[in-house]
């Protein structure tokens, strides 16, 4: 037997016992004769100590312990004499009889501990002694509670988990797809999922009426904190179900969720907000409802009075931000800099303060009187001591920027703490979006998302503007300014199908050649149906309180896409080339 308990185990009660550990040396120090070990696995850490009386030969291989070493050791458990409260293991330590050095370890690059001295590239190369740190230990534990705790409770709802194939056919999720060359068909590839979508709505055609998989899937596209080329969805699809029933359904699970794994409630319900009011009041589809400073639209308070900027654009908006009031000259340029980054977009900054003294000042003191500027204030509920911060132009873009300001500054005031959980469904969201370059819609959630039923005349007229107006069920979770999931209720008839590719502009053969199956089979008996997904590794990072995802992987790809530990993507030898049929271009004169 390798071990009798693990390094995270031993305590007061097993004073007298002898045991047997293994492990890593996690450092080791000698004091007055004696060497002190710290003896760690995946459990914890305990300290081993060696007595100068000892046995010469235990005495010298203890001396000889490098970091990292994998030890195997017996001894006895004694109470120290100098405890450590920090420490689970702090009260006793083991007084070793027996070491035995299993495997040498060279020197790791870095310290295997809480903060590492190692940079990001240099912990990723070495992933696997970076797993050995305890936060990143603690992610991964977290991520497979959650994964447990959503199996148990989409079980007990009678949700069946299936699995669905990865070499498939481009899904239409709007990214671009990873692909893979057939040896057996030359000339041809199959494309890895950006969801398993099709997949799912023909297992509701199918009969499989509660189906949920928690998957992998692929999208290439630029890469963000909370974005990887691979991820994980928490996958589901439900038949005879309204939107009601979704949401409910899924709001239990969050509810669940949190409970079980962090024991935090969260409201009941969980509100819910249109898209609409979504854009006009956070300037975002993922609002961080977890403080207030909602945007205004200040239009008709401001036009009209000689100023140029706000007289030529379309729409003015602002928020007023607490207690920014005491931003000096020198900080307000800096934020006017701010929002004049490509980031951020904007081409300036107008401020109206409102002083403590009750007095107002601000960048456009020119053009407005003190009265005309306190109606503003008083329209934004400014208080004393606050600042209004005021963009302009085409009414969406400048809603954007106005969020993106909004969350700056919340984030400057402190209002954005992570063990805050504000969830919230934003519902109501447009079928459709207009896109000006490509002169073409592009569904926004994906082709299969159904238009509301009292929207069906409008989405079977030619006028773009009725288009624009036709909304979807579908509906996006979202957590603290993260959307965690999205899903829709789907067509399930063949002729709303097609009618929905002809107006995303795909011509009949197009829609037959791609989503020809998924036609096909809404003309065997699809059953109404509807569902969404969760992006995974996102539940678990804001579970964690951290807005990143990687360390919540445990292989995760770098921001260039790469992994640097086994050096993916190569290339590959001349005859596996061939063998797929295939030959590179451009590389090759480089
Ligand atoms: P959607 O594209 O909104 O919907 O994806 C669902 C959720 O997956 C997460 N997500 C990601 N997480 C990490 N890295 C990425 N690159 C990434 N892309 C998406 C997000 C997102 O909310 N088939 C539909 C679902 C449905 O309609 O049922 C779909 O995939 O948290």
């Amino acid at each position: 037997m390798y071990r009798t308990h693990t390094c995270g185990e031993l305590r007061i009660e097993n004073a007298g016992q002898q045991v047997t550990l293994a492990g890593w040396v996690q450092k080791s120090r000698k004091l007055g004769g004696m060497t002190f070990i710290d003896l760690r696995d995946r459990y914890g850490i305990t300290q081993l100590v060696v007595d100068a009386t000892a046995d010469q030969a235990l005495v010298e291989t203890a001396s000889s312990l490098g970091r990292e070493f994998v030890i195997q050791v017996e001894g006895t458990v004694v109470e120290r004499q100098s405890k450590n409260p920090k420490m689970p293991t702090g009260d006793i330590e083991i007084s070793l009889s027996a070491l035995r050095i299993l495997n040498k370890a060279m020197t790791p690059p870095f310290t295997i501990e809480d903060e590492s001295d190692g940079g990001e590239e240099l912990r990723a190369k070495y992933r696997y002694l970076d797993l050995r740190r305890n936060p990143l230990k603690k992610a991964l534990e977290l991520r497979h509670r959650i994964a447990h705790e959503v199996r148990n409770y989409l079980d007990a709802q009678n949700f069946l988990e299936i699995e669905t194939p990865y070499l498939i056919k481009s899904t239409p999720e709007g990214a671009r797809d990873f692909v893979v060359p057939s040896r057996m068909n030359p000339g041809q590839f199959y494309a890895l999922p950006q969801s398993p979508q099709t997949f799912k709505q023909l297992l509701m055609v199918a009969g499989y009426d509660r189906y949920f998989q928690i998957v992998r899937c692929f999208r290439d596209e630029d890469l963000r904190a909370d974005r990887q080329p691979e991820f994980t969805q928490i996958d589901c699809e439900m038949s005879f179900v309204e939107q009601e029933d979704v949401l409910n359904t899924f709001e239990g699970m969050m509810r669940t969720l949190f409970k079980n794994v962090l024991d935090v409630t969260i409201p009941n319900p969980i509100p819910r907000m249109s898209w609409y009011d979504a854009m006009d009041r956070y300037g975002s589809d993922k609002p961080d409802i977890r403080f207030g400073m909602k945007i205004h639209e200040i239009t008709s308070l401001v036009q009209g009075h000689g100023f140029s900027v706000f007289d030529s654009v379309p729409y003015i908006g602002a928020i007023s931000v607490e207690g920014a009031a005491a931003y000096t000259r020198k900080q307000i340029d800096a934020l006017t800099d701010w929002v004049k980054r490509p980031q951020v977009g904007a081409k300036g900054l107008v401020y109206i303060k409102v002083n403590e003294d009750g007095s107002i000042r601000s960048s456009v003191d020119k053009f407005y009187t003190p009265e005309q500027l306190q109606a503003i204030a008083d329209f934004m509920e400014a208080k004393k001591g606050d600042m209004i911060l005021v963009l302009c132009g085409e009414k969406r873009k400048t809603q954007t920027m106005l969020g993106v300001l909004r969350i700056e500054m919340g984030e400057r005031l402190g209002l954005r703490d992570p063990h805050d959980f504000a969830p919230l469904w934003v519902v109501d969201f447009p079928l459709l979006e207009w896109d000006d370059e490509t002169n073409r819609f592009y569904a926004m959630h994906h082709p299969f998302t159904a238009p509301k039923p009292e929207h069906l005349d409008l989405f079977y007229s030619d006028r773009k503007e009725d288009l624009e107006k036709v909304c979807a069920n579908a509906y996006d979770f979202v957590l603290n300014g993260t959307e965690l999931g999205g899903g829709s209720i789907r067509i399930h008839e063949a002729d709303v199908q097609e009618r929905m590719f002809e107006v995303l502009g795909i011509s009949k053969e197009e829609a037959d050649y791609k989503f020809g199956f998924i036609i096909n089979a809404f003309k065997f008996g699809a059953p109404p149906h509807g569902g969404l997904a969760f992006g995974f590794d996102r539940v678990c990072a804001l579970f964690g309180g951290q807005e990143t995802i990687r360390d919540f992987i445990a292989f995760p790809k770098n921001n260039q896409g790469r992994d640097v530990m086994i050096d993916a993507p190569s290339v590959i030898d001349q005859i596996q080339m061939d063998e797929l049929h295939l030959a590179t271009t451009a590389l090759d004169k480089e």
